[in-house]
């Protein structure tokens, strides 16, 4: 486990919330920098000077089935200020003397808080009133206060809805601060940091991008780093940063997979190596990557098969660069939560996601990843610091694999091309209407069929276009976007009128789960 130890900090301890991150962004939306580390991973000696505050989550466990390992209990000697929620308030409660039992009533929603007694961290919580509304999610709860504490609110099935052990600075809350439903949610967290843990703001997209800088080139001195720009927000933001952190020790190889979007490849050129003057090397290998998939219609071989030249093909280029020592890449902060198999991701299950990420193991380069302790957000804002366009910063996600998945069944260079132009179509249209920044991700994918149509007096027999576009959070679940009848009149006219091979455009209107976001 690897803590950032230059900034001071507020501690997160993951019990297996699925509000964890949520409490994080609260925190650096502050101003102030955090960390989760889960309850398994934490040990003592990574309790430092830099923490000057620590929240325990809630979790999905009991306080009194937790494995008496799996929780150091000397962490709350250290004299750090500490704020538990749910779980978090009943672990505190116990390990400081009180109980916790399941309770006679559930409570799951919204409930009504008390207030009993005045204390510094429900300053403006209230609002001058002596009732607030709080988001509850518990069976259990604490049913003997522990000693020293004092009862600060209380609902009507939580006593000890909030306590507080003042000389300690020590306080539980029953419910969810982090989430919006409790009103004024955001004013307790506020009051824990800054009132309680009287942490300083240190964190903004400047400093953040002025530190990053510095640390890249604390560790990258005086070696040259390859990295493998896709033209994707991740890939992006960090070839920029080591743009201006190392100049033309950085090497960034772009492989043209010819399952791009239209235009993209000579994006890329235009953007990174003729206006931000990038090492980069195009590696046009579009022959390559048809060959591989000839008759290729399973969707799993298809990713394979795709996965592994685009790491061969990485490889070759990069041997040429002689005396690399560094990998960079876009790994962020929420794929290195170590609470990660608590709170569980099961997406990489369903499809064996592809990503440029673990590239290229063989060549045993050390690992440089800036934006490993970003939220998507903050690496958009690093972005713009970057002087990285709009347009760069807020694409929709694209698939490794690309357009590959979104032509179910046999590839051929022609649907490829069909497929291009109808994506041009949509997205372009999108952007028109000032859609795009809508929507999470929109794409058009040519099914394997055809179908009659009558266009003039002529028969037509043609391929069907489908159109996707979603509003997510983060791509584990989905809706699909509800447009007006207007435009999808007006797509549909637009990309039939336009392509020659498609007769006929459908919507797709299935939410993630039960379907997946791209068709393979
Ligand atoms: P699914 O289809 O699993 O997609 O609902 C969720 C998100 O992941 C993207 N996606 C991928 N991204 N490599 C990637 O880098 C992949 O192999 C891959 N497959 C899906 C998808 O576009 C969506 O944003």
């Amino acid at each position: 486990m690897s803590l950032n130890r230059k900034l001071d900090k507020i501690l997160i301890i993951d019990f297996g919330s699925q509000f964890t991150q949520l409490i994080a962004r609260r925190i650096r939306e502050f101003g102030v920098f955090c960390e989760i580390v889960s309850h398994k991973k934490i040990k003592i000696k990574n309790i430092d000077h830099s923490i000057k505050g620590l929240i325990l989550s809630g979790g999905p466990l009991n306080v009194y089935q937790i494995n008496k390992y799996s929780f150091d209990k000397r962490i709350i000697e250290k004299q750090i200020p500490i704020l538990g929620i749910c779980f978090g308030h009943q672990i505190l409660s116990k390990l400081n003397g009180g109980k916790v039992k399941q309770s006679k009533y559930r409570e799951f929603g919204l409930a009504n808080i008390y207030k009993k007694k005045e204390s510094i961290l429900i300053k403006n919580f209230f609002n001058n009133k002596k009732i607030n509304k709080v988001w509850m999610s518990h069976a259990d709860q604490v049913s003997k206060l522990p000693k020293y504490f004092n009862v600060i609110a209380s609902s009507q099935n939580s006593k000890y809805a909030i306590i507080e052990n003042r000389s300690k600075k020590f306080y539980g809350v029953q419910f969810h601060p982090e989430v919006t439903h409790t009103q004024n949610g955001k004013r307790l967290i506020h009051n824990f940091i800054f009132l309680i843990c009287k942490i300083k703001k240190n964190w903004s997209s400047k400093d953040q991008k002025n530190q990053l800088i510095k640390e890249v080139r604390e560790t990258v001195k005086n070696n040259k780093v390859i990295c493998a720009l896709s033209g994707g927000v991740d890939s992006s933001v960090v070839a920029q940063l080591l743009n201006k952190a190392i100049g033309k020790k950085l090497y960034c190889i772009f492989v043209n997979t010819g399952l791009l979007r239209k235009n993209e490849e000579t994006q890329v050129v235009k953007t990174f190596k003729r206006k931000l003057k990038i090492n980069l090397i195009y590696v046009n290998a579009e022959k390559e990557f048809i060959r591989k998939l000839k008759n290729i219609s399973d969707p799993e071989k298809k990713r394979k098969i795709i996965g592994n030249l685009f790491i061969k093909i990485f490889e070759r280029y990069a041997k040429r660069i002689k005396g690399v020592k560094f990998l960079a890449q876009g790994t962020l902060y929420p794929d290195l939560i170590e609470s990660r198999s608590v709170t569980g991701s099961q997406t990489s299950k369903i499809k064996s996601h592809h990503n440029v990420g673990g590239l290229p193991k063989k060549m045993k380069l050390k690992l440089v990843e800036p934006l490993r302790f970003l939220f998507k957000d903050e690496v958009r804002k690093l972005g713009l610091e970057l002087n990285l366009s709009k347009e760069i910063i807020s694409r929709h996600p694209f698939p490794g694999p690309g357009l590959a998945i979104r032509i179910p069944g046999i590839i051929t260079h022609e649907k490829i091309k069909i497929l291009k132009e109808a994506d041009y179509y949509f997205i372009k249209s999108l952007k028109e209407q000032n859609l795009y920044n809508k929507i999470w991700q929109a794409y058009a994918a040519l099914l394997p069929v055809k179908t009659v149509g009558v266009m003039g007096d002529n028969r037509t027999y043609e391929y069907l276009c489908l159109l996707r576009a979603i509003t997510s959070e983060d791509g584990m679940t989905a809706d699909f976007f509800d447009f007006k009848k207007t435009f999808i009149q007006m797509i549909s006219n637009k990309i039939v009128n336009s392509i020659r091979g498609i007769n006929r455009v459908v919507y797709d209107v299935t939410s993630k789960p039960p379907s997946t976001i791209e068709l393979e």
